[in-house]
C-alpha cells in the first residue's frame, strides 16, 4: 500500500511502477537504483545525449532545462517533452511542495533504443495448412524483339508473350508500367519478369528473371508490439520475422489514452500515424536485409490490428471508437495503395487491412477467427486473446459471438506493484511449497528477478491459493500473517515472493493485497465476459475447447489459469495455446486471397456483444471475483480444494 507522501513513478513502455519517498538524485540514478538499465554512454555527466526520456506527467516539479539539455536536444524534442535523464531532477524549491501533495505522480517514457532490456515479443503461432493462392504471381517471359518487318508496339509484344505463358488473354497494364517497359525490355535483351495481380493486372515489369523474389508481408499492429512476417508468395514460407515495441506507447499505454492524445492535440493523429509507419518501415527494411531483397520486391501487405491501431495506420481519426456508441469509420476490409499510406513496399502494391468487427473488437480478432477456424469447430470453443486489451470469441460451426473486456493491462504488469511486461528479469513462473512456504521461480533469460510478468503473476496467485496464503475471497490468511514471509509496509501487509538478496532491485519483490485484487478483477472480467457472451449466443451447452491466443496466453500455466477461475474448468488436453493468432490471420490472407472474401462473410455472421453494458455482467463479475468462483460447482475438478478458507 502506498503512503500518502510516497512519490509514484510509472515507467513506460515497461509498465514498471516504482515508489520512492523522495528524489534527491537525477532520474537516471533513480532508474539505475531500481535496476532499470538504460544507455548512459557518458556515465551521466550530460555529454553524450543518449539518456533521452520523455516526462509525460510531473513536469511542473522538475528543474528547468540545463544548458547541456539545450545543446543536446533538438527544438522539436524539447517541444515534445524530451529531457536528459541524467540532467533531470526535482527542483529544489519543489521538494517541500511535493511533501504536501497526496502521492505525487510522475510518468516517464523510455524509448526502445534507450532500454537495455530484451523484450519477449511473441511472433510464432499455429497456422493450419493453407492452400497457396496469393494475389501476386510473377511470370518470366521472353518477348519477341521488334523489327522493320514486324513493327509491333512493346505492349502488344509483351501481351503475346504473356499469352504463351498464361492461359488468360485479357491483361490490364498499370499505367506506370508503360513508363518503364521500353527501357527495361531493351536493357534486358527482351527477357523480363511480369508481376501480375489477381491474375490479369500487370503492376510491374522487371529486367531479367526475378520470379524467385516474390514477397509479401503480413503485419500485426498491436497496442504494445509490432510484428512483420516476410513471406515468399511462391512457396508460402516465412523467410524472416522482425518485431518492435509500438513507439506509440510513449503517448499512452492503451487505446483509450491514444484516442485522448489525438483528441487533445491538433497534430496528434499525424504524429501517432507517422511514428507507427516509421516503425513498420524499419520492420520492412530489417526483413529485407535479412533476405537480401529490396522493399520494392514486396508486392503486397496484409494488416491486422485492433480498431484504433487500424484507424491510426490508415490515418483515419479513431475518436468515434472511444465515444458511445463506439463505432469505427469503416468496417469492411480495405485495399489501399501502399504509397498512399507511406508503407515502404512496392509503391503501387496493395495494403489490405482485414475487416473490423466492432469498435473494441478489431481486425486482429477477425485474424484470430480466421486462423483458428473456429467456424469449422464441432464443439463449442472459447478463444481468449489476451493483450493490452482482452478479446473473447465463442462459437462453433453454427454460430460465433465476440466481445471485449478491459482485462489485459494488469497481466502486462500495469497497476501491479512489482508487475512488468515480459522482458529480461521478469519472473514468469512460480512454485510455492505449501508445507514451509519455500518459493522457487524462473525468470525470462535467467536474469536476476526485477518484477513479475503476467504468467508469473497468475502462478504466484494460484500457488498462494493452494498454500492457503490467501483465501477464496483473495484476502491474506490472517493465521499466517506472523510468518516471516509477510512484511508490514505502512499499515498494509505484503507477501514476500523473492527476498531482497535474490533480486536485482536491492529490495524484496512482494505481492500486495491490491495486486491480488487486480488479478481478481482481470480474471473475473474474462470469466464474466465469457458467461455473458454464452448467454447472448443462446446456446445451451458447455465450453468444450479453449484456445489461448496472444503472448500472455502462450506462456500461461493452463492448470493455474483454471485454478484461479480465469478460464473454464475443462481437461488440459482440450486447452490449446495458439500463439500470435492475429498475426497468423494476416498471414493466411496473404497466402490465399480467398480468405479475404471469407473474412467479409464472417463479418456478417459474427454476433458482437457489448459485454460491459449487459445487466447480467455485474452479477457474474462479483461472483467470479472469488477464487476460482463463488460457486465451486462451476469448477468440479477443484472441489478437492474446497478446504481453502472462503474468507
Ligand atoms: S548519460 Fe550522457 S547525457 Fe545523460
Amino acid at each position: 500500500m502506498k503512503n500518502k507522501t510516497d512519490i509514484v513513478i510509472d515507467i513506460e513502455p515497461i509498465s514498471r511502477r516504482i515508489i520512492i519517498n523522495q528524489i534527491e538524485t537525477s532520474i537516471l540514478e533513480v532508474l539505475l537504483d531500481f535496476s532499470i538499465q538504460i544507455k548512459s554512454l557518458c556515465g551521466g555527466i550530460g555529454k553524450c545525449g543518449k539518456c533521452k526520456i520523455i516526462v509525460q506527467e510531473g513536469n511542473k516539479f522538475l528543474n528547468p532545462l540545463s544548458s547541456a539539455e539545450k545543446s543536446l536536444l533538438t527544438r522539436e524534442e524539447i517541444q515534445n517533452g524530451w529531457r536528459l535523464a541524467c540532467e533531470t531532477k526535482i527542483a529544489t524549491e519543489n521538494k517541500n511542495k511535493l511533501k504536501e501533495i497526496n502521492q505525487p505522480q510522475f510518468r516517464i517514457y523510455l524509448s526502445e533504443n534507450l532500454l537495455q532490456e530484451d523484450f519477449k515479443i511473441l511472433t510464432s503461432g499455429k497456422i493450419k495448412d493453407t492452400l497457396l493462392n496469393p494475389s501476386i504471381k510473377k511470370l518470366f517471359i521472353d518477348v519477341e524483339k521488334p523489327s522493320l518487318n514486324k513493327p509491333i508496339p512493346d505492349e502488344e509484344r509483351v501481351l503475346m508473350a504473356l499469352k504463351l505463358e498464361n492461359d488468360k488473354d485479357i491483361f490490364n497494364f498499370n499505367f506506370n508500367v508503360f513508363k518503364e517497359i521500353s527501357s527495361i525490355l531493351r536493357e534486358s535483351d527482351h527477357k523480363i519478369t511480369i508481376v501480375l495481380r489477381n491474375g490479369n493486372e500487370i503492376i510491374s515489369c522487371e529486367a531479367g528473371k526475378t520470379t524467385d523474389e516474390n514477397f509479401g508481408i503480413a503485419i500485426d499492429i498491436g497496442t504494445t508490439t509490432l510484428v512483420g512476417y516476410l513471406i515468399n508468395l511462391n512457396d508460402g514460407k516465412t523467410y524472416s520475422v522482425a518485431s518492435r515495441l509500438n513507439p506509440q506507447t510513449q503517448f499512452g499505454e492503451d487505446i483509450i489514452t491514444r484516442i485522448t492524445y489525438i483528441k487533445n492535440n491538433p497534430d496528434g493523429l499525424k504524429k501517432l500515424n507517422s511514428i507507427l509507419i516509421e516503425a513498420l518501415n524499419e520492420i520492412v527494411v530489417e526483413n529485407c536485409n535479412k533476405v537480401n531483397i529490396k522493399p520494392s520486391q514486396i508486392y503486397e501487405a496484409t494488416i491486422v490490428g485492433n480498431s484504433v491501431m487500424h484507424h491510426i495506420f490508415l490515418g483515419l481519426n479513431p475518436i468515434s471508437i472511444g465515444l458511445s456508441p463506439y463505432i469505427p469509420i469503416i468496417q469492411h476490409g480495405l485495399n489501399v495503395e501502399a504509397k498512399k499510406v507511406d508503407l515502404n513496399i512496392f509503391p503501387e502494391g496493395n495494403a489490405y487491412t482485414l475487416p473490423i468487427i466492432a469498435g473494441f473488437v478489431g481486425a486482429d480478432t477477425l485474424g484470430v477467427i480466421l486462423s483458428s477456424e473456429i467456424d469449422k469447430e464441432e464443439e463449442l470453443t472459447l478463444i481468449i486473446d489476451i493483450g493490452t486489451n482482452g478479446e473473447i470469441v465463442i462459437g462453433n460451426k453454427t454460430s460465433i459471438a465476440a466481445g471485449s473486456c478491459a482485462a489485459g493491462s494488469a497481466l502486462e504488469g500495469a497497476h501491479i506493484k512489482d508487475g512488468m511486461r515480459a522482458a529480461s528479469g521478469a519472473i514468469d513462473s512460480v512454485k510455492i511449497n505449501p508445507e514451509n512456504l519455500d518459493i522457487s521461480f524462473t525468470t525470462i533469460n535467467n536474469k536476476k528477478p526485477m518484477g513479475l510478468c503476467g504468467s508469473g503473476l497468475i502462478d504466484a496467485v494460484a500457488e498462494m491459493l493452494k498454500a492457503k496464503i490467501i483465501a477464496q475471497n483473495g484476502n491474506f490468511n490472517k493465521n499466517l500473517i506472523g510468518n516471516n514471509r509477510f512484511v508490514k509496509k505502512n499499515s498494509e501487509v505484503e507477501f514476500i515472493l523473492v527476498k531482497k538478496n535474490q533480486t536485482s532491485l536491492n529490495r524484496d519483490i512482494t505481492i500486495s493485497q491490491n495486486d491480488i485484487r487486480e488479478i481478481q478483477m482481470s480474471k473475473a472480467a474474462f470469466y464474466a465476459g465469457t458467461k455473458v457472451i454464452l448467454k447472448n449466443l443462446n446456446i445451451d451447452s458447455q465450453i468444450k475447447k479453449i484456445s489461448l491466443a496472444g503472448a500472455f496466453g502462450n506462456y500461461i500455466n493452463k492448470e493455474n489459469a483454471k485454478f484461479i477461475g480465469m478460464i473454464p474448468d475443462i481437461p488440459n488436453e482440450k486447452i490449446f495455446q495458439i500463439g500470435n493468432a492475429a498475426g497468423m490471420g494476416a498471414q493466411i490472407c496473404l497466402l490465399n486471397k480467398d480468405f479475404r472474401i471469407k473474412a467479409e462473410k464472417l463479418l456478417k455472421v459474427i454476433k458482437y456483444v457489448e459485454i460491459s453494458t449487459k445487466k447480467e455482467f455485474q452479477k457474474e463479475f462479483a461472483e467470479a471475483m472469488y477464487f476460482p468462483h463463488f460457486n465451486l460447482k462451476y469448477f468440479p475438478s477443484l472441489i478437492e480444494y474446497s478446504n481453502i478458507p472462503k474468507r
